[in-house]
């Protein structure tokens, strides 16, 4: 290949690269991440990651499988052995009907959503999204060439509310609604009447509902979130979607799962096999594992986000010129910072070299987002303290308020 040729392929000249590639939005969590990991002593707040490790019952179940030898292909919709577990695991939890056929294993949670949006979502399409969210679930549609229209939730005091009115006037002409309850990063959650009426809005506008329901068992009041799977019939047009990355501290391992009506299967077998084939055989025995031993773990990381948590409220909640919402699930505090605007970035990086903590920004979670930071509290209690502590001071120090000008910001 010659210097010219190699040239154009870089620089896309003469190859076309995909326009809706390329107009993707890099993630702006990854540019201060990225920032942030070059800075000395930061505690990193910035990713929806927990930093307790997969427990060890799970991690030897893994390794096990793998000195069995179990590193061939699998089946496309899982092993069955783990698709009856999270059947089980569900009926335990939502008292649903549904069986080990209305489960199919995927690989992540991230998967699970381009899988179900991939069977439902066509370009063109009108989808709405209720945002602030974690991005890929307003990029995926957008990536599949549909139409996203974001659907912000309303701030109330210092609390998150959905206006299912609204949601369901703008949906009525839309091929799908993609919710997430319990919220990253607002930790908003669904009420179970909220869930059931979209529920029903989707059985009978003939409306798609992709649920995302990784955060599920990070609840504070209760077992679990109300869930899709509580309301759904075997005929109703929902697709939920689920992961182990949280509920079990195994976001490396990439598995997760869909829960759907078995009329779709068929169709969702094709798409795995084009997209990725299956899961890695000792990656789901690790998850069976963790699906069927699991709920004393589930337990105890919810005794320490409730003491992290404990902490978020400590630290951040009278802080002149912001507003901390309330958290009744997830492990995420979003703080709205009065005159952030929606390019918070240079306040965060130079946060970052001052105060020694990286958060996220909350402009990357779509519309409702800007002029809020989110913050991951699942840490060391001990490093969180002090990180908040300081993030704390740093908000003090560095009002926003009268401040839209980025320069004022930065000097
Ligand atoms: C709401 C939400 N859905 C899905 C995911 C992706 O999960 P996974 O690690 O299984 O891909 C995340 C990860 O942060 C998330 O916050």
């Amino acid at each position: 290949m010659t210097d010219r040729e190699i040239k154009d392929m870089e620089y896309g000249a003469g190859v076309q690269l995909s326009p809706i590639a390329t107009q993707l939005k890099e993630s702006s969590i990854r540019t201060i991440a990225n920032f942030g990991m070059t800075q000395p002593d930061v505690t990193p707040l910035w990713f929806g990651e927990s930093d307790i490790p997969t427990p060890e019952f799970i991690r030897q179940a893994a390794s096990d499988s793998l000195s069995q030898g179990d590193t061939r292909y699998t089946p496309n919709n899982g092993a069955p052995a783990l698709r009856r577990a999270l059947a089980d695991y569900q009926r335990r939890l939502y008292h649903t009907p549904f069986d080990e056929n209305n489960i199919v294993v995927t690989v992540s949670g991230t998967n699970a959503i381009m899988l179900a949006a991939q069977t439902c979502v066509s370009a063109g399409d009108k989808v709405v999204v209720i945002t602030p969210v974690f991005p890929t679930l307003f990029a995926v549609p957008e990536l599949l060439g549909a139409k996203v229209v974001q659907h912000p939730l309303i701030q109330v005091d210092n609390r998150f509310e959905l206006d299912l009115d609204a949601l369901f006037s703008q949906a009525k002409d839309a091929k799908a609604i993609i919710i997430n309850s319990p919220a990253n990063p607002t930790g908003w959650c669904a009420s179970q009447q909220e869930v059931e009426a979209i529920c029903q809005f989707a059985r009978t506008h003939h409306v798609w509902v992709i649920a995302d329901e990784v955060y599920a068992r990070h609840t504070y009041e209760s077992e679990s979130a109300p869930s899709f799977c509580q309301f759904m019939k075997e005929s109703d047009p929902i697709i939920v979607c689920n992961s182990f990355s949280k509920a079990w501290s195994m976001t490396g391992w990439r598995l997760g799962w869909l829960t759907l009506p078995k009329s779709i299967t068929p169709t969702i077998t094709k798409l795995i096999e084009y997209n990725v084939s299956c899961a890695p055989g000792f990656v789901q025995a690790g998850g069976l594992a963790a699906v069927t031993q699991g709920e004393s773990f589930i337990e105890q990381s919810r005794e320490r986000y409730t003491q992290a948590r404990a902490l978020v409220l400590k630290w951040l909640s009278d802080i002149p010129g912001t507003t901390l919402y309330d958290m009744p699930a997830t492990f995420y505090a979003f703080l709205k910072i009065e005159g952030l605007g929606d390019n918070s970035q240079p306040y965060i990086l130079q946060m970052i070299e001052k105060a020694k903590v990286g958060v996220a920004p909350g402009e990357a979670f779509g519309q409702g987002g800007e002029g809020h930071l989110r913050i991951c509290y699942g840490c060391d209690l001990k490093r969180l303290n002090q990180a908040l502590s300081q993030l704390r001071a740093y908000l003090i120090a560095h009002p926003c308020r009268n401040n839209e000008d980025e320069s004022a910001i930065l000097k």
